[in-house]
């Protein structure tokens, strides 16, 4: 039995959700899953925005045959090469033998990187702001290179304000019926998701997200059709909001995020009671995380999010602690910056973890560390605890000041 969605009387959902894959892309978690967005366009020429994964192919196969009811399929439009939406394009060709694949030059070439198939007699290529007219609708193409690939381009349909919009505007989270963040409690239940996809997929390329967010602002913009997660049909403004705040790097909130590594709980005891020194002076939203316990792409989402961060390690084979420093290193890797920062190191004998984060976060564009290094010598000592409220304030001051 197929699972389509109608969109508009001509515009079809034929997309998919898995909830077994344990690791998006193999490295990032996906408790809720994630799904995996494809579109079927009937006017006198049929269209398919991309395909989808191998892990829906079956599904999203039947969709596609369902929605098109016994019609060929003249376009695919892809959008976006990664295989998380092209692995199907090759059973596409097989299907329907006679379809044009719309893309740009990069795209064409990584179709031919990735099958073996002729491609050149199918290709339809497309120039930045070319259009394509299937009948009653005309697709306008958006190049918006670096989200998250460089060949990817967004499609708007200026017959309904319709954006295809590739990755932007996706978020990981499988879909349960309601197809519409309007039908969700997106705020509650998906925007932690859906920062941490954007963060962790396209959060180096901020840059360029703004460049495309630019281009779409001049766009009549009715509906966002995403990849993955619910469509935006309402309040797109907000979520376009989001976008802004995460690829400038600006906090999105003001509050405290401490984040550890602790191998028998001294560093943590000292954090637990930085974070009380500091509820004391009238710091709210702190969050302290295990960098242990709490996957990286968490603690990296999480980073962007507050405005003010402690990071506190011991000291491990003379390095940071590899938790902590594989925490720093992917923060490095997806362009943070512009944070007030404190540090908190630890260790029995040579302290070098502190002197190492510095080094790591000096790499970062303006990164502040705004308190003395705490240092700890196994465990804090009674005559530390000026050095902890000293620390405090300094905190509390960029949380509030
Ligand atoms: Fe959902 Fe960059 O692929």
């Amino acid at each position: 039995m197929n699972n389509t969605w109608k969109i508009a009387d001509d515009v079809i959902y034929v997309g998919a959700s898995d909830r077994r894959l344990a690791l998006f892309e193999n490295i990032y978690p996906i408790e809720r899953g994630v799904s995996y967005n494809s579109y079927v366009v009937l006017d006198e020429k049929t269209v398919l925005m991309d395909t989808a994964d191998h892990s829906v192919s079956r599904e999203f196969l039947g969709n596609v045959e369902a929605a098109l009811s016994g019609r060929p399929l003249d376009y695919l439009v892809v959008n976006h090469m990664e295989p998380d939406h092209c692995a199907v394009i090759a059973e596409i060709v097989l299907r329907y033998p006679d379809v044009k694949i719309v893309g740009n030059q990069k795209t064409i070439q990584m179709i031919k990187q990735f099958y073996t198939f002729d491609v050149d007699s199918r290709a339809h290529i497309v120039k930045d702001g070319d259009t394509l007219t299937t009948g009653k609708h005309t697709f306008a193409f958006v190049f918006a290179p670096m989200v998250h690939w460089p060949e990817v381009m967004v499609a708007f349909d200026t017959s309904n304000g319709f954006l295809f919009s590739a990755d932007a505007f996706g978020t990981f989270g499988a879909l349960a019926g309601n197809l519409y963040a309007d039908e969700l409690d997106f705020e509650g239940e998906w925007l932690d998701d859906a920062r941490r996809y954007y963060i962790n997929i396209v959060g180096k390329y901020g840059v360029q997200v703004m460049n495309t967010l630019k281009k779409a602002a001049a766009l009549p913009i009715k509906m966002i059709l995403p990849l993955h997660g619910p469509i935006w049909r309402e309040n797109i403004g907000w979520f376009i909001s989001k976008y802004q705040t995460w690829a400038s790097y600006v906090p999105e909130e003001k509050g405290l995020l401490i984040v550890y590594s602790s191998i028998y709980g001294n560093t943590a005891n000292a954090v637990e009671l930085l974070g009380a020194k500091c509820a004391e002076k009238g710091v709210k939203n702190i969050h302290i995380y295990d960098a242990s316990k709490t996957d990286v792409s968490v603690l990296v989402s999480e980073c962007f999010r507050y405005s003010t961060i402690v990071f506190a390690s011991p000291t491990y084979n003379a390095e940071v602690f590899p938790k902590m420093e594989m925490l720093l290193i992917e923060l490095k890797a997806h362009a943070f910056q512009n944070r007030d920062v404190a540090l908190i190191e630890n260790g029995t004998w040579a302290l070098s973890a502190g002197r190492k984060m510095t080094e790591m976060l000096s790499a970062m564009k303006d990164i502040r560390i705004i308190s003395p290094l705490l240092s700890i010598k196994s465990s804090l000592k009674d005559e530390q605890l000026g050095a902890v409220e000293e620390m405090a304030e300094a905190l509390s001051k960029s949380v509030n000041g």
